[in-house]
């Protein structure tokens, strides 16, 4: 398994279903980061699984957008962790807040894709975080308490996971936490809930090259998970200057 702990940040495109062959071949080209050169920082690009054997490049890691729960079997439509790593990928998101609430995945399913990753030496990036009714009735603690302590399976090596903090009223809004609020909730996540230092935390929403230098600033912030502006590389390039 890769080891994150040597990278000082970590930045992670979340393309979602965007993207195409000709647009991979033009965004590798045009990319402006090479891990070889590097290494101090971790980039990691997550397409749509189907593009993932078309990445020839040694740019950057590979992950993938999610994984089945399951290990092998009647699964129609299903992808096991032991496929995505046969074709690449070091990392995999689970439990993103879409994922959660458009195709209703629950803790059980996410628990469980996260045991089939660490088993196949894939780097889970477990997505949790608040919607804005429950930010509003102060319940958002609470929620991501719940959501890391039915999602993480016992006993893992906590050095190898990346947690994503993703408030879903910030996902496509333009919405961004104040510094203070994202600094509380990694703190709270670090400290109080994981009780450990060394897990990475990173945060998601609405990040663009205009607000990234200020989150990433954050101590207590070890990367950024990136939607919309990952698709435009004129922007993603400035972002990923570290
Ligand atoms: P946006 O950056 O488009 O807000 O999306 C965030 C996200 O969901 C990344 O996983």
């Amino acid at each position: 398994m890769l080891e994150i702990d040597k990278f000082k940040k970590i930045i992670i495109a979340n393309w979602k279903l965007n993207g195409s062959i000709p647009y991979l071949n033009e965004y590798i080209e045009n990319i402006q980061f090479d891990k070889s050169k590097d290494n101090n920082n971790c980039l990691v690009v997550c397409p749509p699984s189907t593009l993932i054997p078309y990445i020839k490049t040694k740019k950057f890691f590979i992950g993938s957008q999610d994984c089945s729960s399951f290990k092998e079997g009647a699964y129609t439509g299903e992808i096991s962790c032991k496929m995505l790593k046969e074709i690449g990928c070091d990392f995999v998101i689970i439990g993103h807040s879409e994922r959660r609430s458009i195709f209703k995945e629950h803790h059980k399913s996410i628990f469980d894709k996260c045991t089939n990753a660490i088993n196949n030496k894939l780097i889970p990036i477990l997505c949790i975080g608040e919607n804005g009714q429950q930010r509003k009735e102060n319940l958002h603690k609470e929620v991501l308490m719940d959501q890391l302590s039915k999602s993480l399976p016992k006993n893992i090596d906590i050095e190898n996971i990346i947690i994503a903090y993703e408030p879903v009223w910030s996902i496509g809004t333009g919405l961004v936490p104040d510094q203070n609020q994202i600094s509380e909730i990694h703190d709270f996540i670090k400290q109080e809930v994981l009780r450990s230092n060394q897990v990475r935390v990173i945060y998601g929403g609405s990040v663009k090259a205009a607000n990234y230098k200020k989150i990433l600033e954050i101590q207590n912030v070890d990367g950024l998970l990136v939607g919309g502006a990952s698709l435009n590389l004129d922007e993603f390039n400035q972002i990923i200057k570290f």
